[in-house]
């Protein structure tokens, strides 16, 4: 084998021969280039983030301020019903027979109003005395005699206080109940009532 053709050796420190940049210099080099190259990696993907951040924050407060907005919007009853102790009431403006009334209530979501506490039998007798004869909720149309809400549930002893004095008195053939007055009077259910439908009240926040 010729001197030419043996393989190059290395010198202290990795040194190759003249002309040749020493390893250890290159390994340096390598380090400090790839900790450059990183720390600007870094920057360039840190101010950005820092701006995606106040980004969302400013988003986030929008947010807030915008669901505020709405909860000031929100109103426990829809337009021109009456709140009244956690239900929403619909006084109508015009008159139908008792099952027109029932289905009126129906298709807003309601019910033909069912009386469920003394407070809100008065409250609902005085509007009605104001305006005239009004349908609530509740027949005999079943069973003669045996009064029924609309939700199936029966005529309480508690309530019968509030028929008018000789009521019910099924002149004719009277089976649907009505305000008249001071209290409550059966009616013919193919007479032209105004009537009341009754909902509970939505829930809104911070009110
Ligand atoms: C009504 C009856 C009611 C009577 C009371 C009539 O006009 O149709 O339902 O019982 O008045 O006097
Ligand atoms: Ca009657």
């Amino acid at each position: 084998m010729t001197e030419e053709m043996k393989e190059p050796q290395l010198g202290p420190l990795g040194c190759l021969g003249r002309g040749h940049t020493p390893l250890v210099l290159k390994l340096l080099f390598f380090i400090f280039f790839s900790g450059l190259l990183l720390a600007i990696l870094i920057q360039v993907f840190k101010v950005p983030s820092d701006q995606g951040q106040s980004k969302q924050e400013e988003i986030y407060q929008e947010m807030i301020q915008l669901k505020a907005g709405v909860d000031r919007l929100c109103r426990p009853c829809p337009w021109d019903w009456t709140s009244f102790l956690g239900n929403c009431y619909f006084f109508s403006k015009s008159t139908r027979n008792w099952t027109d009334s029932v289905i009126a209530c129906k298709e807003t979501g309601a019910q033909l109003v069912v009386i469920k506490s003394h407070e809100e039998q008065n409250f609902l007798q005085l509007i009605s005395k104001n305006k005239g004869h009004t349908w609530m909720g509740m027949s005999d149309l079943n069973t003669e005699a045996t009064w029924h809400w609309v939700d199936g549930s029966p005529l309480l002893p508690a309530f019968m206080k509030y028929w008018n004095p000789q009521e019910p008195n099924n002149l004719g053939e009277e089976d649907c109940a009505e305000f008249d007055g001071n209290g409550w009077n059966d009616d013919n259910c193919d007479v032209n009532n105004f009537w009341i439908c009754k909902k509970p009240a939505a829930s809104c926040p911070n009110q």
